[in-house]
C-alpha cells in the first residue's frame, strides 16, 4: 500500500470525546493533515470507563461515516479506526474483556495505544505493568502515547523498564513545539535525540492546533534529520496498516 504521512494519533472524529466537536471541524483539520503531506489517519478516540460508547463497534461505525463526510469533501485522505487507552483506568476491567473487542490500530488487533497519568512511576508501577502484561499475552504490542507529557515517563529509568517491557513510544508532535524551557519540550527533545521513539503524531483535538502540530514536525527534522521524520511519520506507521479493517 503506497501512502505519504500517516497520523498514528488523532481525536478527529466529531463528538466522541474532548477532540473535534463536529463534523466542520473535523473536516478543518483533515484539510491540514492533507496540506501537510498526510495521506491516512487512524481516528483514535479516548477509551476511557467513562466512556464507555467509545468502542470496537461504534468507532468503527464513526470512522466510516466521518471518511465519507471526507470523501464527499474531496479531501484525499483515508481513514482507519483506533483508539487511546488510558490504561491504568481499564485495568483491571481490561483482563476481562474478549480479544476482539480490545481497542486497537486499524482493528486489526495487533498494536494497541494507550496513555495513563501518574506523577512517579513507582506510584503506578505494578498495575501498569500487570496490564502491559496482559496485552502483551494477548498477542498485541503495546505503544505508549506521548510519554513527553507524563510526569512518571519523566525518569528515564521508567523509559527503560517499559522498553524492556516491549513498549514502544509515540511523540506529539507539537510537543517539540512547546517553549524550550517546558519540560515537555526538553523530555521530548532529549528523547527524540535518544532515538527512543518510535511514531510521531499529532494528537490532533481541534483547528485551531494544526500549526503548532505541523510545526513540531519541522523542528523534529532540525534535531533528528528529515529521514528519521519519514521513518516515524510514513515508514513505522505503515506497519499499523497491515491487516487494518
Ligand atoms: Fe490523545
Amino acid at each position: 500500500m503506497s501512502s505519504g504521512r500517516i497520523d498514528v494519533h488523532s481525536h478527529i472524529l466529531p463528538g466522541v470525546d474532548d477532540g473535534c466537536a463536529d463534523v466542520p471541524q473535523a473536516l478543518a483539520c483533515v484539510a491540514a493533515l492533507v496540506e501537510n503531506g498526510y495521506t491516512h489517519a487512524f481516528c483514535t478516540p479516548h477509551v476511557w470507563p467513562t466512556l464507555l460508547k467509545n468502542n470496537v463497534t461504534t468507532i468503527r461505525a464513526a470512522t466510516a461515516d466521518l471518511q465519507r463526510h471526507v470523501d464527499a469533501a474531496q479531501l484525499p485522505l483515508s481513514l482507519l479506526p483506533g483508539g487511546e487507552m488510558n490504561l491504568l483506568d481499564a485495568w483491571p476491567g481490561i483482563s476481562a474483556l474478549p480479544d476482539d473487542q480490545i481497542v486497537t490500530y486499524g482493528l486489526a488487533g495487533k498494536h494497541a495505544l494507550f496513555d495513563f497519568w501518574a506523577d512517579a512511576y513507582a506510584d503506578c508501577r505494578m498495575e501498569l505493568e500487570a496490564a502491559i502484561g496482559h496485552l502483551s499475552g494477548r498477542g498485541l504490542k503495546p505503544i505508549l502515547a506521548h510519554p513527553e507529557r507524563i510526569g512518571a515517563m519523566r525518569d528515564p529509568g521508567a523509559i527503560e523498564r517499559l522498553a524492556e517491557l516491549g513498549v514502544l513510544f509515540q511523540l506529539n508532535s507539537y510537543c517539540l513545539a512547546e517553549p524550550a524551557d517546558e519540560r515537555i519540550h526538553q523530555t521530548a527533545v532529549r528523547l527524540l535525540r535518544e532515538g527512543r521513539y518510535f511514531l510521531i503524531g499529532t494528537d490532533t483535538h481541534r483547528p485551531a492546533g494544526m500549526a503548532s502540530r505541523m510545526r513540531g514536525l519541522q523542528i523534529a527534522a532540525d534535531i533528528a534529520g528529515p529521514e528519521a521524520v519519514q521513518r516515524l511519520t510514513v515508514d513505522n506507521p505503515r506497519m499499523l496498516l497491515a491487516g487494518a479493517k
